[in-house]
């Protein structure tokens, strides 16, 4: 069997989910999806404020009208009452983001969806092997769309996975025969590798790619559509140690929990952890903080609720005293913060 299809089959057994088609990238399976829709542009397709640009691009790209919505700031995903208030005669679907690994909402939003009749795609690009009620992340909605470049090592890649029909997915997707460039494959592995292994080598690179580069060209979507050899074989390698990888980046999670506020993750909830999020309580300036320590990266912009938060992956590599650094480093700043908030000045 070819290694593509040996990896269609590792997810779908995986996941539980009948099909699998594979693209170069998360984003650009989602853009497909919508367009296998054929949105109007009146059609309303609700998500997150507190996301990667690259989802809101690829929901206009597709033709239809992303629909902000602010994230409950304790799971930093949508919930039930926000987007309850959202649905319009226009709305057509909903992504439901699993954000930084957590379903925490989902339940809840899965049952608004279905009384509402909207489509609902789960995005677990951070979130393969996250369980809610016993449930895998991605087992609620319609569709799920997931990243082989968030959890696993890789060049690229990203799969659709659901129960419904995937024809018409398929041929859209094959409509584009593009090749990828070296640079977006060599982009994205170093990518990789900050979330999942070298986060200090691929911290400074990031870091010089950001100053250097706008950082809005990198949330474009990709110019080719097709998932490689070389990904496929890359995340059929790694999808066996998912789970152990989840259970490791769980103890990293409880100890920084016990210590720091969070992300908050409801007890009938197993997230996978992917990001270590440390939020403040105060709206102080992410970019203070982010520029006082190496350690952190500013979050996603654009939502009520990037300032207050910072994040990094969750490490497998973080040793206890590392992890104990972060801590006192939040601590600091966190504590550095309250008095230039108390003095009116955001200059460090
Ligand atoms: C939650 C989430 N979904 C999707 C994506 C896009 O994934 P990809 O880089 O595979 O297109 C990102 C990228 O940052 C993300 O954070």
């Amino acid at each position: 069997m070819k290694i593509k299809q040996k990896l269609k089959k590792e997810l779908s057994q995986y996941s539980g989910l009948k099909n699998v088609v594979l693209f170069s990238s998360c984003r650009n399976a989602l853009y497909i999806l919508l367009k296998s829709f054929e949105l109007k542009s009146t059609d309303e397709v609700i998500i997150q404020s507190f996301i990667c640009d690259s989802l809101p691009n690829a929901i206009r790209l597709a033709g239809g009208k992303p629909v902000s919505v602010d994230v409950d700031s304790r799971t930093l995903n949508l919930n039930a009452d926000s987007v309850k208030n959202k649905i319009t005669p226009q709305t057509k679907a909903v992504i439901f983001v699993h954000t930084y690994g957590n379903p925490s909402g989902i339940k809840e939003i899965a049952e608004i969806c279905k009384k509402h009749n909207l489509i609902l795609i789960e995005d677990i690009a951070h979130a393969l092997g996250a369980k809610c009620d016993g449930r895998l992340a991605g087992t609620f909605g319609d569709y799920a769309v997931y990243s082989f470049t968030k959890q696993m090592i890789n060049f690229g890649g990203g799969a659709i996975l659901t129960n419904h029909n995937i024809d018409k997915i398929s041929l859209l997707r094959d409509q584009f025969r593009n090749k990828g460039s070296l640079l977006v494959y060599i982009k994205r592995l170093f990518a990789s590798l900050y979330e999942t292994r070298a986060f200090f080598i691929s911290k400074i690179l990031i870091d010089i790619a950001r100053k250097k580069s706008n950082l809005k060209q990198t949330n474009d979507l990709d110019k080719h559509f097709h998932c490689t050899s070389i990904e496929a074989y890359l995340a059929f390698k790694q999808l066996p140690n998912l789970n152990d990888l989840i259970l490791k980046k769980r103890k990293n999670h409880q100890f920084i929990q016990n210590k720091v506020n969070t992300q908050k993750i409801l007890a009938d909830c197993e997230a996978s952890h992917n990001y270590l999020s440390f939020i403040f309580n105060e709206d102080v300036e992410s970019s203070v903080i982010t520029k006082t320590s190496f350690l952190f990266l500013p979050p996603w912009s654009g939502s009520n609720i990037s300032n207050r938060i910072i994040f990094m992956p969750n490490n497998l590599r973080f040793s206890l005293r590392k992890l104990k650094l972060m801590v006192a480093n939040y601590h600091k700043i966190y504590n550095q913060t309250l008095i230039i908030n108390k003095n009116g000045t955001k200059q460090l």
